[in-house]
């Protein structure tokens, strides 16, 4: 497994293209950044390691995919931080199945903290698995079978800069703004992405939660979901909610159906009972927090989650498993 991974690293970093296989797996997780004190994980962020080195064994993981809140509360402080012993190395790699398997990642709200986030950028220079080239990267999938070839296109944005959010606050307050030159540069993303079969956007702050009452940034869900719909982005994969959804709604440039994914519980999940059950616009399939194995403090949380997902030559499938590997929902679309 170690070699098949190192020999798979070499594939992805020349261009950050795949090729060569009918199916490729990956696995999606969010707000995994364990807490601020010793030993810096949470228990539900243990288990769910655990869980994703349990599939890690079963089957070939090409890469993981992060939507931020890498490291609480503030991101971490020098490409050495030891946070990311702590909270990343410990947790995932070491003597891991994982072990050797590439990250694409964003950074949340809590990575910009203290303006941090750029030495998270830093950090993919200093490491073999850690892809984190700029605010704005992508990866191409190439998937081939006998007479076919499909490729999927995965742009990964960073919803702080096209928002102008670098604290908490200023979205508490509604006061996000667009950032035209952020936009203009994932436009041009898009336009090159123009000819892949299938386009995955993956963010930290989600287009629409079910979580009753949560601020979602107006720039998100409107310039930026219009941008989506106009060069038929199929999925979107985000975070920042702790919790797991799917969500569906109608592009209005075509008779397609956007998937809209929350892997948020990377290191916990929330006890708000409460969703938004009516919604004109979104169609909600799926929610889940965890409210049996709540804990008074979030750095004791016992309970969360990842995604786990197989993009084949005609089918994008997709499956929410929780710590104790349970498959809480599965569906999948037609590519
Ligand atoms: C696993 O996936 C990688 C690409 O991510 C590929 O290069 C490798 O050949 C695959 N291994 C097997 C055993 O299919
Ligand atoms: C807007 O985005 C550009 C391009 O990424 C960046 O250089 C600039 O700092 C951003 N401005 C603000 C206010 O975030
Ligand atoms: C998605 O929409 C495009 C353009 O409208 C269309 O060509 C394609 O067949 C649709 N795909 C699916 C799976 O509905």
């Amino acid at each position: 497994m170690i070699l098949i991974a190192i020999f798979l690293f070499k594939i992805v970093n020349s261009g950050k293209v795949i090729d060569g296989l009918d199916c490729v797996n990956f696995m999606a997780l969010g707000d995994w950044g364990g807490w601020q004190e010793y030993p810096f994980s949470t228990p539900a962020q243990v288990k769910v390691a655990e869980q994703m080195k349990n599939l890690a064994q079963k089957m070939n993981i090409s890469f993981i995919i992060s939507v931020g809140d890498n490291f609480y509360p503030t991101g971490i402080t020098s490409p050495t931080d030891p946070r990311i012993v702590y909270t990343f190395k410990n947790v995932y790699l070491r003597n891991s199945p994982l072990e050797g398997i590439p990250w694409f990642l964003v950074a949340g709200n809590h990575d910009h903290r203290m303006d941090q986030a750029k030495h998270q950028i830093e950090y993919s220079k200093h490491s073999d698995v850690w892809n984190f080239p700029d605010y704005l990267h992508t990866l191409r999938v190439k998937l081939n079978s006998k007479n076919k070839l499909k490729s999927v296109r995965f742009i990964f944005v960073d919803t702080n800069i096209l928002c102008s959010l670098f604290d908490d606050f200023r979205l508490d307050q509604g006061f996000d703004i667009l950032n035209q030159t952020y936009y203009d540069l994932v436009e041009r993303e898009l336009i090159k992405s123009k000819k892949d079969d299938l386009i995955v956007v993956v963010g930290h702050h989600p287009i629409y939660s079910g979580m009753y009452g949560r601020l979602i940034p107006k720039c998100v869900n409107q310039n930026f979901k219009n941008l989506m719909d106009k060069y038929l982005v199929r999925a979107y994969i985000s975070g920042h909610d702790h919790t797991l959804q799917y969500h569906t709604y109608r592009n209005k440039y075509s008779a397609n159906e956007t998937h809209l994914f929350i892997s948020g519980a990377g290191s916990g999940s929330y006890n708000l009972p409460i969703i938004e059950t009516k919604n004109k616009i979104f169609d909600t399939k799926f929610y889940w927090q965890n409210t049996n194995k709540m804990d008074s403090s979030w750095a004791s949380f016992k309970s969360g989650g990842f995604m786990l997902i197989s993009t084949s030559l005609d089918k994008f499938t997709f499956k929410f498993i929780d710590e104790e590997g349970e498959i809480l929902y599965q569906n999948s679309f037609d590519i």
